[in-house]
């Protein structure tokens, strides 16, 4: 292993010290939709915190295409997009806040949380609208979408030297873990998968961040649906103005391994229903 590697293990294992998850992170982490108690703890939770509070509403009526009145209360969002949703999006964002920097470094925060939010909008509204075994899914694929990306987070939070390096890669036509193992010798599927066990994420969200640039159709994963789900919403939320790099090449798609475990219409016409139904360009008023 060289020094590089080496260097970046070390900071990866002191932003372990660094942000552990919020205690409200923590608390909503742990809230089940069974116990009744949970569900005013949850709304008490999020109404105390003005960042959480705005950006969840703000993603709840990004989810919530359907309805024309705007939801402007959290009881209302509760309402509408339900308590496993709520709960989701509340922890998103209060682990998104754990990495939001000041200055030069906003910009690119910026495209990679949008990036999140599309791929989370846009892995939803794939599992429910158009999947037919949407069952068989685990409910959490919206919150995987989400934090899919967590270790590009992480690496843009104490290596932006490194990030931009990557940037400039990826920029020139390589593709996104081509430049990471050419800059650090490792990638940011690693690091968010490091970060997701030390936080004590659900495992089925640590193995489509573990595996969401690698080609489905070759895993033997229990959760390789999820994987593949979240493979496909990553590659259209590219395609329709949200990557994190804007590079042509920037993730591989692996559409055949797409299509050999999900029955989906083809991918141009997925994009386009993702482009007219969906409308992302909300996102950018986040
Ligand atoms: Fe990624
Ligand atoms: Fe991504």
């Amino acid at each position: 292993m060289n020094k590089q590697v080496d260097k970046i293990r070390i900071e990866i294992q002191r932003l372990k010290k660094l942000p552990t998850l919020s205690h409200s992170a923590n608390k909503i982490l742990h809230l089940t939709e069974k116990e009744n108690t949970h569900l005013d703890e949850l709304i008490n939770i999020i109404e105390r915190d003005p960042h959480i509070l705005s950006k969840t509403l703000s993603i709840a009526n990004i989810i919530c295409l359907g309805y024309s009145e705007p939801i402007t209360n959290i009881k209302d969002a509760l309402l509408k997009i339900g308590f496993n949703n709520l709960k989701n999006v509340a922890l998103s964002v209060s682990i998104f806040s754990l990495f939001k920097p000041l200055g030069e470094k906003e910009l690119t925060y910026r495209k990679l949380f949008k990036h999140s939010i599309a791929t989370g909008v846009i892995s939803k509204y794939i599992s429910s609208a158009i999947l037919d075994n949407y069952e068989e899914l685990n409910e959490t694929v919206f919150t995987a979408g989400l934090l899919h990306d967590l270790g590009l987070f992480a690496l843009h939070y104490i290596y932006y030297e490194a990030y931009i390096k990557i940037e400039n890669l990826v920029l020139r036509g390589k593709n996104i873990l081509e430049a990471e193992n050419e800059v650090i010798d490792l990638d940011h599927s690693i690091i968010g998968k490091w970060l997701s066990e030390w936080w004590g994420l659900p495992e089925d969200i640590g193995e489509v961040i573990l595996y969401h640039h690698e080609d489905p159709g070759k895993l033997d994963n229990k959760y390789r649906k999820n994987i593949a789900l979240i493979h496909l919403a990553n590659y259209i939320a590219e395609k329709s103005g949200y990557a994190v790099y804007n590079g042509a090449n920037e993730s591989v798609f692996y559409e055949s391994g797409v299509y050999s475990i999900l029955t989906l219409p083809d991918i141009q016409e997925l994009i386009n229903t993702a482009k007219s139904e969906l409308t992302l360009e909300r996102i950018n008023i986040l």
